[in-house]
């Protein structure tokens, strides 16, 4: 690997694996009358426990510590005293800034048993994610990006949101480029060997429209159906890739 990676492939690794880390103890917890804000609370202490700060919190005027979108929420749910119930599904999503770099992960946790689509909604926005990381090395697309994802999860008859994707990331939270997580093979900027961004499909069970609501944050579907999403922070190497947020367990 080129020496000019090593600082920020090391650094963003570090941060990775504390946001990783605060994930697997969200895993242990994550059960039916749990608040939401019990969970932001946990992540909160284990970045400090870990010496990195949030990233989350006051972004943009973002109250919390990570973010807590259930069920047909898409993204960017804010913790709160709401109650998970069993059947529920959760996506905790966290960014961890350590040293002057950012780590950035989401999973979404199943509370109690859920619904067999529920379930299928859940693995086929995992498998789509990881199939998509699975393609990164030096001259992949990002188009390629979108349509490994987009094709996995129409083929399961759920859509890809469209409002929100990932991002470059790094010393800041939010750069270039945007990774769509839709798209065609072939078309798109170039990835390339040193480059690190986060892939994060939020996926549908219904249709892909979202709306945001009066809270300025909180994004759920239109037609209130599940979604779903997964995130990886990962960077590319000559002939493949790293993934950054891997779980400890
Ligand atoms: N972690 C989210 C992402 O994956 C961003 C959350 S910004 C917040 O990019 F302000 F809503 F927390
Ligand atoms: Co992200
Ligand atoms: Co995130």
């Amino acid at each position: 690997m080129d020496k000019n990676f090593k600082e920020s492939f090391e650094k963003t690794k570090v941060a990775g694996m504390i946001a990783a880390g605060a994930l697997d103890e969200v895993a242990k917890i994550a059960m039916p009358g749990i608040r939401t804000e019990e969970l932001d609370n946990l992540c909160y202490e284990y970045l400090n426990d870990y010496g990195a700060y949030s990233a989350p919190l006051f972004y943009r005027g973002f109250p919390k510590s990570c973010c807590t979108s259930v069920n047909h929420v898409v993204c960017h749910g804010i913790p709160s005293d709401k109650i998970l119930r069993e059947g529920d599904i959760v996506n905790v999503d966290v960014t961890a800034f350590k040293d002057g770099w950012h780590g950035d992960t989401s999973r979404t946790f199943e509370i109690g048993e859920v619904s067999i689509k529920a379930k299928k909604l859940v693995e086929t926005t995992y498998n789509a994610m990881m199939k998509a990381i699975k393609i990164i090395k030096d001259g992949t697309h990002l188009g390629d990006i979108g349509a490994t994802i987009q094709n996995h999860v129409e083929a399961e008859g759920f859509s890809v949101v469209q409002d929100f994707c990932g991002h470059g990331i790094g010393q800041q939270f939010h750069k270039e480029p945007n990774v769509l997580h839709y798209g065609k093979k072939g078309t798109g900027e170039k990835i390339r060997a040193g480059m690190i961004f986060t892939i994060e499909p939020m996926i549908n069970l219904g249709k892909y429209e979202t709306k945001t609501l009066n809270d300025g944050w909180t994004a759920v579907t239109k037609d209130k159906s599940l979604s779903a999403q997964f995130e990886h922070t990962v960077g590319v190497t000559n002939n493949g890739y790293e993934i950054f947020t891997l779980s400890k367990l």
